[in-house]
């Protein structure tokens, strides 16, 4: 749906007025390498899609305000401090809990607003669509607030509404990417201190291919957090030896190799390996991505596979099954899943001559091997979130 035919469906739901409305939109992300860092205070290197959330919003004559989707059924109209005080569990406890931030912050919204989202992210495939409606809640609500739309701000804030008001235990990463996302680059994210650098994502005549298992995630959550309080039981032997480690991913991997023994439980040392050795590969990468040495960047995304699955455990069946039909494409650089895991994308680098031929043989093995119909979206990297100023 192009911004044009958008502006006609608000008009059709909340009818004219004299009050301006305005257009913003936030993208999804896929990670490219670095996973299950954020938490861990390590590097993660994101990228923000050319698909997203696009939000249209307009003043109210009263202090109400109304949610409306063009994808999703639910809707709702009130106010904050009523209506919509406490959680839904439908898509809108997403910008309901970035309101509740905003107030925290002192920022009080001055009147009521219509608002009216559309997404074209996949739900539940781990491409930030929940990050994406946030971060475009906060930018817009600031930017007709007229206040600063500080978009590292905007990144803590929203996802302190996913952390504290929708009640999922996530990291910094998904909401830093869909905020602070530049065209063709990708995010080098120190997620302790949130410094970052955007570093040109030049891929020549690779093209990145997201793959969406549509395994449904079930589970996710829970096992979600199982990993983080592993992380923090290595940690905390860990820090029987190094006192002053305040994260998993502060050290290096010969370093962990000299201190793993302490670590009695097999599982919770093979966490720990993960996430150190993760950390050090995202480094390594960027500096093959500077060099232009994509062999070297594709390698390191299959060695990122193997460890989510054998040391962190986060792939299951389908994911692997997508990463190794990838695999065995000659036209294939590199390939890995991305975000959480357990269901979800995989994130593959393929040369453009050869995109169409692999997708058909991908979809077809996979199919045969998992009985799931894949999806697959060939992309660029696109922008953070932003107001699209020639809607108006
Ligand atoms: C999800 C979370 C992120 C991050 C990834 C794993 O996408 O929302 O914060 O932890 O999983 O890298």
């Amino acid at each position: 749906m192009n911004t044009q035919q958008l502006i006609k469906k608000f008009v059709e739901k909340y009818g004219e007025s004299n009050n301006v409305y305005r257009v913003f939109n936030a993208p999804g992300r896929v990670n490219l390498i670095g996973e299950h860092l954020d938490y861990n205070g390590g590097y993660v290197l994101p990228a923000a899609l050319e698909f997203g959330t696009t939000l249209i919003i307009r003043q109210r004559d009263d202090q109400q305000i109304s949610f409306a989707s063009t994808n999703i059924p639910y809707e709702v109209v009130g106010s904050i401090q009523d209506e919509l005080g406490s959680k839904s569990d439908q898509w809108t406890d997403y910008p309901v809990g970035v309101i509740k931030e905003l107030e925290k912050i002192g920022v009080q919204l001055s009147k009521g607003y219509d608002l009216l989202y559309h997404g074209d992210i996949p739900n539940g495939a781990g491409l930030s669509s929940s990050a994406s409606i946030e971060v475009v809640t906060a930018y817009a609500l600031l930017s007709m607030e007229g206040k600063e739309t500080d978009t590292v701000e905007i990144a803590k804030l929203s996802q302190k509404a996913e952390n504290l008001f929708v009640g999922v235990n996530s990291g910094i990463m998904d909401q830093f990417a869909v905020a602070n996302g530049r065209k063709d680059h990708a995010i080098l994210l120190m997620c302790d201190t949130l410094e970052y650098e955007l570093v040109p994502f030049e891929t020549g005549a690779y093209k990145i291919v997201i793959a969406n298992t549509n395994k449904r995630r079930g589970l996710i959550d829970s096992k979600y957090n199982e990993r983080r309080s592993e992380c923090d039981q290595a940690l905390e032997i860990l820090q029987k030896e190094i006192p002053a480690l305040q994260y998993l991913a502060q050290l290096k991997p010969d370093q962990f190799e000299t201190l793993q023994d302490s670590i009695l439980d097999e599982t919770v040392r093979r966490r720990a390996k993960h996430v150190v050795e993760e950390n050090q590969r995202v480094l390594d990468s960027v500096e093959a991505l500077k060099k232009g040495d994509l062999d070297s960047f594709g390698q390191y995304m299959n060695q990122s596979h193997d460890s989510l699955r054998y040391l962190y455990e986060v792939t299951g069946d389908e994911l692997d099954a997508m990463v190794e039909e990838f695999q065995r494409e000659s036209g294939t650089l590199g390939v890995r899943m991305t975000g959480a895991g357990f269901g979800g994308c995989t994130v593959a680098l393929v040369h453009e001559d050869k995109v169409d031929s692999v997708i058909e043989q991908v979809a077809h093995n996979y199919e045969s091997r998992t009985g799931l119909k894949p999806d697959f979206y060939v992309c660029g990297v696109g922008q953070g979130v932003h107001e699209i100023e020639e809607a108006l």
